[in-house]
């Protein structure tokens, strides 16, 4: 049974700048459920963290035009005060960012930092707190919880750091869990720790994460839907499977081929040529065109909208259904799945 936890409608943050509006993010509708990971991928630049910033509550609006709605827990995000977006941040929204070091203040002990946040939202006494504090520790497998507590953030390495960061995340019981970048400073084998510490907090407490990412290999394993962005918008949306069996859009085609994969029988590595466009100047039609080895016509100057092409699965590329099985098969050398 579908459980939606957040759903963001048309969403659109624009920033008037002096060269010109930059269109960050431009037409993003998707939904997080309980017990799901969404994945969210696209390339330096394609609106990711404005997204989730903006759902959070944390652009400035006023240097953003913002539009579109933000349902959590039946209201919109977008018209909730100050007071309102802090009790949520933290108490119903859990964040962790890509450098802990940054989200951590580096004199104040690892457990005090989490016993704050407790204290910031919940009326116990401080030891209480303390004690919360450890056993969030404890929860994201860190060893010795009661010792690392009083540690300071340096001495803790960048993967016992990420997980305090979870720790202090999930420490206030969160619905919703927005990841952004969580494993990108880290190196490979943490990178997968961390991920797994996720998946199995996401599955133990029955929360809905959303995991940003730029590598669509990163969010494979832990995400049962996901969302590729391209230059604001999405340009594929889908289940998992979908996306990572029958991928539509030459973009995602594109990330998958450029990533090596032991199931496949051909490894080739084939990047996607050229670089993001600018927000302010989008290219005209299809804002992929430039890039895409298989623009044809209309590409250049038709906008193609998100349009479902079977069981949810949605892409916006003006392509044949066909013409793309054909374009993956060739891209991939995978067999069909078999209906
Ligand atoms: N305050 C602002 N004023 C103008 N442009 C902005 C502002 N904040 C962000 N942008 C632009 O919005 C675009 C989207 O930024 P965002 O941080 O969402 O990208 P991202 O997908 O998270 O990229 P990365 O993978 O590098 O983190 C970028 O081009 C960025 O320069
Ligand atoms: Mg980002």
């Amino acid at each position: 049974m579908s459980d939606v936890l957040l759903e963001v409608r048309d969403l659109r943050v624009h920033f008037p700048t002096a060269d010109g509006v930059v269109k960050a993010v431009d037409g993003v509708s998707f939904t997080v459920e309980r017990g799901h990971t969404l994945g969210v991928v696209g390339e330096s630049g394609s609106g990711k963290s404005i997204t989730f910033l903006t759902v959070m509550g944390l652009i400035n609006r006023k240097s953003a035009i913002v539009s579109g709605e933000v349902l959590f827990e039946g209201r919109n995000l977008l018209e909730a005060t100050n007071d309102e977006l802090r009790h949520i941040r933290g108490d119903r929204i859990g964040m962790i960012f890509q450098d802990p070091m940054t989200s951590m203040h580096p004199m104040y002990r690892v457990g005090d930092q989490i016993a704050e946040a407790i204290l910031a939202h919940r009326s116990v006494s401080k030891g209480d707190a303390r004690a919360r504090a450890v056993e969030a520790l404890r929860l994201v497998g860190i060893p010795a919880p009661e010792q690392r507590a009083r540690q300071y953030p340096h001495e803790f390495s960048g993967g016992m750091r990420q997980r305090a960061m979870i720790a202090m995340a999930l420490v206030l019981d969160p619905d919703l869990l927005i990841a952004d970048e969580p494993t990108t400073a880290l190196d490979v084998t943490v990178q997968a720790q961390i991920l797994e510490v996720i998946d199995e907090l996401k599955q133990r407490l029955n929360i809905g994460v959303a995991l940003i990412s730029h590598s669509l290999a990163t969010v494979a394993d832990v995400s049962q839907d996901v969302m590729v962005m391209y230059a604001g918008r999405p340009i594929e949306q889908g289940t998992r499977d979908q996306v990572f069996t029958a991928p539509l859009h030459p973009y995602a085609l594109g990330l998958l081929s450029s990533v090596p994969r032991v199931d496949r029988r051909v490894e080739r590595l084939v990047p996607i040529e050229g670089s993001p466009p600018s927000l302010i100047h989008v290219p005209s039609g299809c804002a992929f065109h430039p890039r895409c080895p298989y623009r044809f016509a209309p590409c250049d100057t038709e906008r193609p909208d998100l349009r479902d092409r079977g069981g949810g699965h949605a892409d916006a590329c003006h392509l044949s259904v066909d013409q793309k099985a054909a374009n993956r098969r060739e891209r991939l050398d995978m067999q069909e799945p078999v209906a």
